[in-house]
């Protein structure tokens, strides 16, 4: 059997360009290699509920935003499926069963649930909840729901960023354990991580850990061009370099992290002496010259700051024509979700029928079942 993936986002917000350089970038090319049997794209609003059950508004309203992003990123729905994870109720049916399976204990060690209670203020603790809101039992139970995302499709490469690998683990747990409980049914996934570190982890444009919206660090796909450029001339570099003649530092330097994980050669050529309109003096071949020549001293922040702006438009101007064009005829990226969500639900009702079988729950389906009773009290 051909190659499956299975992937998605939470939609809170517009998508990023940490979330571009994480995962999408990566999906679109997976997506164009051919080499998949299916591409399963879903957004994950069931799950951003767990954590956002009082503000529904804002999850309806972002779902048209991601799937904007998506499509035109480059998700081709020719290609892929594109779909709402609420419109496949045989998830949260999986996820009821798959729950059997699972200790309390097991999820509060999952690193990802931890965090993310800590981050959003949750008690942990019987005592304290009567000051602080506790875990509501969906969020707690998400890395569940999500196997159910992944086994659902019988996918066996998730694309992700490295903070989901403690739910792909968890997946791959729930199908050792279903298949060793009920026989042989579900497949087992495997993480597809991002090939470098500026892209498994790219920073805020403040520097600080990761890109984020609660942080006000992000540049957003759909942003202009002025927003880029102001973003990027306010950006984080090098607290130490302070002169042009200065050496620089490239390491924690987040004008550099942003090349690494966007700078082609081919960026050089393209716009080496003569990018934002001007003539500059830039004379470089590839990224290494660049760091080169700023580690040891006579490389303005401005510059490399002008020139990380080229290279940033040129990969989000296609990007942003597309946004616009699609913007345009929202009803039909609606009609494509719709279609996709339909062609989701019938794979999915496949694995939830081979899972009933499994565990002996398809009582109507199973003549023999009939029978063998029928036997059995006519006595
Ligand atoms: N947890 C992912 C996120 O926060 C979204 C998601 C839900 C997902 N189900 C998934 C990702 C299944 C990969 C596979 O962005």
């Amino acid at each position: 059997m051909g190659k499956i993936i299975l992937t998605g986002d939470r939609p809170t917000g517009r998508l990023h360009i940490g979330h571009y350089v994480g995962s999408l970038r990566r999906r679109v090319e997976l997506q164009n290699s051919g080499e998949y049997e299916k591409i399963f794209i879903m957004i994950a609003d069931a799950q951003a509920l767990t954590d956002n059950a009082d503000n529904p508004d804002k999850i309806r309203e972002n779902i048209i935003e991601v799937a904007l992003d998506y499509m035109s990123a480059g998700l081709d729905p020719e290609k892929s499926v594109l779909f709402i994870q609420s419109q496949i109720s045989e998830l949260t049916e999986l996820t009821f069963y798959y729950m059997n399976l699972v200790t309390v204990q097991r999820l509060q060690r999952n690193p990802t649930v931890k965090q993310e209670i800590h981050f959003r203020g949750y008690s942990d603790n019987a005592e304290e909840a009567d000051n602080k809101a506790g875990i509501p039992v969906g969020f707690f139970c998400y890395p569940i729901s999500q196997a159910s995302d992944i086994t659902a499709f019988k996918a066996n490469i998730v694309p992700v960023g490295e903070d989901q690998i403690p739910m792909i683990e968890q997946a791959r747990e729930i199908v050792r354990k279903f298949n060793s409980t009920y026989g042989e049914t579900l497949v087992e996934p495997q993480a597809l991580l991002p090939n470098n570190s500026a892209c498994m982890r790219l920073p805020g444009t403040d520097g600080k850990a990761k890109m984020s919206k609660s942080l006000g660090n992000c540049i957003y796909l759909s942003d202009s061009a002025e927003e880029v450029w102001e973003k990027v001339r306010g950006m984080y570099t090098d607290p130490l370099h302070l002169q042009v003649s200065d050496p620089g530092h490239v390491e924690g330097n987040t004008v550099f992290t942003y090349l690494d994980a966007f700078c082609k050669d081919e960026h050089f050529e393209k716009y080496g002496n003569a990018f934002h309109g001007r003539k500059v003096n830039f004379d470089f071949h590839n990224l290494e010259e660049v760091k080169e020549q700023y580690r040891k001293g006579g490389l303005g922040d401005m510059m490399i700051k002008t020139f990380l702006n080229a290279v940033l438009n040129d990969v989000l101007e296609p990007i942003r024509q597309r946004r616009k064009e699609l913007e345009q005829n929202i009803p039909y990226v609606y009609e494509v979700l719709k279609k996709g969500s339909e062609t989701a639900r019938a794979a999915a009702a496949e694995t939830l029928a081979d899972v009933k079988r499994a565990m002996r729950i398809n009582y109507f389906e199973d003549k023999e079942l009939i029978a063998t009773q029928a036997d059995k009290y006519r006595g």
